[in-house]
């Protein structure tokens, strides 16, 4: 992460206004910490809340999963992608939910982004069958959510964070720690914490925009984490090829992320190409 200390940034966050935990994702945390799960009580908890329900489902059986049959029930659901997964996909149907506003970040604009490189998440991850696709999915939606929290908190925070990532950088949030002492990075950590997510979710939210810790040779993190974090990379590449946005920091991982996942150029050619054609078949429905 950036030279910034976490204790500090913890400490100087204290007074940041984090989304509340959802008590159903509390309650299936809860129950997911025993030794035998109530699937029945988890199903029930989940059902009586009719619009979570059917968000499961329809998240579920969306392409970018690729089940094989329709899921009608959460035990059908539980039963093929397991209760952790499920879970991870609640949070994200909560999170989305409780961030509908946010200072003067565009939300539309915020969730458009992160649909596309969460649902890519998710796509490569099937593909490459490397991580699981919802938890690549999940660090899809979280990894920025510092932005829109921070965003609450600092009137010129979008102007900094539009001037950061147009600009050539050491390490890509100087300009966020520089003038808040703090970076989304920080932020979507704390909130993952928060919400009781794994632990591979939150380093990947926590380094992220960290290249030393994405292609360190001797590397003794979270395997887990930098799986997901180079997933969402090519992820981010591909969608923000779709908006034009600088590639800066995917000039500096490029190389290795193709050497990690053993593609060659013209691999990687090809599996770019089939993303772009995902977004494209999606949005032509
Ligand atoms: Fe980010």
């Amino acid at each position: 992460m950036s030279n910034l200390s976490l204790a500090l940034a913890e400490d100087f966050l204290s007074n940041v206004k984090l989304p509340p935990q959802p008590e159903v994702l509390l309650f299936i945390q809860n129950e997911l910490s025993k030794e035998e799960p109530d699937i029945a009580c988890i199903s029930e908890n989940i059902v009586k809340d009719g619009a979570l329900f059917s968000s499961i489902l329809r998240l579920i059986n969306s392409p970018f999963f690729g089940m094989r049959s329709e899921i009608k029930s959460i035990p059908h659901a539980i039963s093929l992608i397991g209760l952790e997964n499920l879970t991870t996909n609640i949070a994200c149907i909560k999170f989305r939910n409780q961030m509908n506003e946010s200072g003067n970040v565009s939300m539309p604009r915020y969730w458009d982004n992160a649909t596309d490189v969460a649902e890519l998440c998710s796509y490569l991850a099937k593909e490459l069958g490397i991580a699981s696709p919802a938890e690549t999915y999940a660090l899809g939606l979280f990894k920025d959510a510092g932005i829109p929290i921070l965003a609450q908190k600092y009137e010129d925070y979008k102007g900094i964070l539009s001037q950061q990532n147009k600009t050539e950088l050491k390490n890509h949030t100087d300009l966020e720690d520089q003038y808040f002492n703090t970076n989304h990075c920080i932020v979507g950590y704390l909130m993952t914490k928060k919400w009781g997510m794994n632990k591979a979710l939150r380093e990947a939210c926590l380094y992220h925009h960290d290249v030393e810790y994405m292609i360190n040779e001797e590397f003794r993190g979270d395997e887990e984490s930098r799986k997901l974090i180079l997933i969402s990379k090519i992820a981010s590449y591909v969608a923000n090829d779709k908006r034009d946005e600088n590639h800066y920091e995917w000039l500096k991982i490029k190389d290795f992320i193709l050497y990690y996942l053993g593609l060659s150029e013209p691999d990687f050619f090809e599996l770019s190409e089939n993303m772009r054609d995902f977004l494209s078949e999606r949005d032509s429905i």
